[in-house]
């Protein structure tokens, strides 16, 4: 009977690693979430019941044991030194020419990789079991975070078995790390739990890590990429890039930016597009590692006492600087919310000068005792408005000046209300004709993602308030040319230019039309929803909230927000003037119909690999709306496969059963002609 049980365990455990693998490793999940807590419970049954057949590499031990009443410490087998900074090509020039004297050998090659900005944490697996976990410390002795360690669903609890050998003792260095999105999540609902929010990704990383009770650490949304490796007994290497596709084999999440076999100048070059992939990561990364790929070269250059001759981290201009905080004023936004704002003593952060900074709203400040006079830490990543991360206390003198929020709106007077929303406070003007209002919903009305008027930029737009030249939205399609060559800064030819475009963006699909609205909650996605499951504005008007919640990703805030909007007798009136000033407004309903034909109407399609232009599930979501049929498995009745990059062992199956296959770019094309995306 126990026999039975022990096996049942077995089997659970090799299932549940191998999903968790698949999902959090290789997002390519074959199980639903529902199916892998069902067997993730029976398994921790099992285990509560019979502790005998527990193991330290059981998927159950991602949920965290019993606190520890300190941490224990561990001295690493090879120190884990940091690097040398390079701040411009000059440094990396340099690098490389040291490397080549003390080599005596010309066209080294590096492997390039993005910095991560995390916690940098060593593994140690004995026998292809993860044994102990530590963090790097003081780089020769760290603190031991095994069962924090356990909690982290992309670290194998033991090596993927493979042709060789499993090596004895394997060491494996990387950077735990928490995506934006996540963090963004954690600082939201740690807000609302009234705990203190983390400054920053990686403090929460670090943070997370260094918690007694492991249980805690497992309720925190951790990941990890490794990146090199320690002391190794019972596999041999040759190279950095051999060691990352070991890893990859092992089942470790390997980074996928990570380029091999470049030449000094190529990895410059790589930089240069690693820095415009910024912004667009889900994770932060602050420069990138350039590391000499063969280890015989690694070892005849070897190390200094804190870093190694044979890597260099080359830094992304800074994007944190520290600067004074001279003011604090208050900006009204297009819903009425009051938003203050410091004004900073300018600083160029990463070669933009800062010299305003938002704080949000008036919670923000208290939380983060902002106060006039204070030194304070901005932060600027791409085009995100900067803002004050923290103000530097010790640095006080004692004449900074407590902010006041103040109780009638900065522009029309009128009293100001707190409107209490979850557990924050806004503070909003709610006079509807406010003309600080009326000029920013102006500005969302024109902008890019809304009617994309050209040249109606800020300045213009004030003045047309200003003149009174513009009261309502629809006032816009009825400025003449010759009143437009009265203003400030606007000769003939620009006014004619001006009358032109706004003619031009009078035809307007309904997407845009609902998103230039700037109804509460209702962005561009929000709209794009929406958009797609009406065929016009009337039905969109007339939609009752159950059925506006009934579109998968609309939520009940922008349902209601939506409905309220649309029964305001103010708002009807001001949509009927706008079509009434000659606006007309397209469907976003997809063409396809029933009967209508394309490509991928009843086929069998699989997706492997990552798809660089989409999530593998958009993908999804895009072919079953075009009527395909997308499956996991290739088999003989698969019509396409759809390969992106780093595809694996299926498209070596589908060329073996002669299945068609497209790649990302034929895909795209495919989709875009049919679908219109
Ligand atoms: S290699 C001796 N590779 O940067 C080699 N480090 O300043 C040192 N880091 O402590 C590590 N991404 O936490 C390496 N791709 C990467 C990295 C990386 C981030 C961190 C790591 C290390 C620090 C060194």
């Amino acid at each position: 009977m126990n026999e039975k049980i022990k096996n049942k365990a077995r089997r659970l455990q090799k299932e549940l690693t191998d999903h968790s693998y698949r999902y959090h490793v290789l997002d390519d999940p074959v199980i639903s979430d529902v199916e892998y807590d069902m067997m993730l419970k029976e398994l921790i049954e099992i285990e509560e019941a019979f502790p005998e057949f527990s193991r330290p590499d059981s998927p159950t031990k991602r949920i965290g044991a019993p606190p520890l009443a300190a941490f224990k410490q561990a001295t690493h087998s090879i120190a884990m030194l940091s690097l040398d900074n390079a701040f411009d090509d000059h440094d990396v020039f340099d690098f490389h020419k040291r490397n080549v004297k003390n080599l005596n050998h010309e066209n080294i090659l590096y492997t390039a990789e993005p910095k991560l900005d995390g916690v940098a944490v060593e593994l140690k697996y004995e026998n292809g079991t993860l044994v102990q976990a530590t963090t790097r410390g003081d780089g020769v002795t760290g603190e031991v975070i095994t069962k924090n360690a356990r909690t982290i669903r992309s670290v194998p609890l033991k090596l993927h078995r493979r042709k060789i050998k499993l090596p004895s003792l394997l060491e494996v260095r990387g950077e735990v790390i928490i995506t934006r999105p996540d963090f963004n999540r954690l600082n939201k609902a740690r807000i609302e739990n009234e705990e203190s929010i983390f400054a920053n990704p990686r403090n929460a990383a670090a943070g997370s890590l260094r918690q007694l009770d492991s249980r805690i650490t497992a309720t925190r949304p951790l990941d990890m990429f490794v990146y090199g490796t320690g002391l190794i007994k019972g596999l041999s290497l040759q190279s950095h890039s051999q060691t990352l596709d070991e890893l990859k084999k092992f089942g470790f999440p390997v980074n996928p930016y990570i380029k091999t076999g470049l030449l000094i100048e190529d990895v410059l070059k790589f930089y240069k597009e690693l820095e415009s992939l910024r912004d667009s990561l889900s994770y932060e990364i602050d420069g990138m590692v350039i590391k000499v790929d063969q280890l015989s070269f690694q070892r005849q250059l070897g190390e200094k006492v804190k870093s190694p001759r044979w890597a260099v981290a080359y830094k992304f201009p800074a994007v944190q600087k520290t600067s004074v905080i001279r003011d604090i004023i208050v900006q009204v936004g297009r819903t009425g919310a009051l938003t203050p704002v410091a004004i900073l003593e300018p600083v160029n952060i990463g070669g933009v000068v800062v010299s305003r900074a938002t704080l949000h709203n008036e919670d923000e400040i208290k939380r983060k005792d902002i106060r006039i006079g204070d030194k304070a830490l901005v932060v600027r990543a791409g085009d995100v408005i900067p803002k004050v991360v923290k103000i530097i206390r010790s640095e006080r003198t004692g004449t900074e000046v407590l902010f006041e929020m103040p109780d009638h709106c900065p522009v029309c007077k009128s009293k100001i209300e707190k409107i209490k929303q979850d557990k924050s406070c806004t503070n909003k003007c709610v006079n509807a004709s406010c003309p600080a209002q009326l000029k920013e919903r102006i500005r969302h009305f024109v902008s890019k993602k809304a009617f994309d008027i050209d040249g109606l930029g800020k300045k213009i737009v004030v003045q047309l308030v200003d003149e009174n030249m513009v009261q309502s939205f629809a006032d816009i399609f009825l400025l003449e040319k010759d009143k437009l060559a009265g203003l400030d800064r606007m000769a003939q030819k620009s006014a004619a230019n001006l009358v032109q475009a706004i003619e031009s963006s009078k035809k307007i699909s309904l997407k845009r039309f609902l998103y230039a609205l700037g109804i509460d909650h209702t962005g561009e996605n929000a709209a794009k929803l929406i958009s797609q499951r009406f065929s016009n504005l009337d039905d969109v008007m007339n939609a009752s909230g159950d059925i506006l919640e009934e579109i998968k990703g609309i939520g009940p805030e922008t349902a209601s927000a939506v409905r309220s909007f649309f029964s305001n007798l103010e708002n009807k009136i001001i949509i009927k003037n706008i079509i009434g000033s000659g606006v007309t407004i397209t469907s976003d309903q997809p063409v396809i119909t029933e009967s209508s034909d394309n490509p991928f109407r009843n086929k069998r399609i699989v997706l492997t690999g990552t798809l660089q232009s989409m999530p593998r599930s958009t993908a999804k979501k895009l072919l079953e709306k075009l009527g395909a049929n997308v499956t996991s498995g290739i088999s003989a009745k698969t019509d396409f496969l759809i390969a992106g990059e780093k595809s694996g062992s299926k498209v070596e199956k589908a060329k073996k059963k002669g299945v068609k296959i497209l790649d990302e770019k034929k895909f795209t094309l495919l989709v875009k002609e049919y679908d219109g995306f």
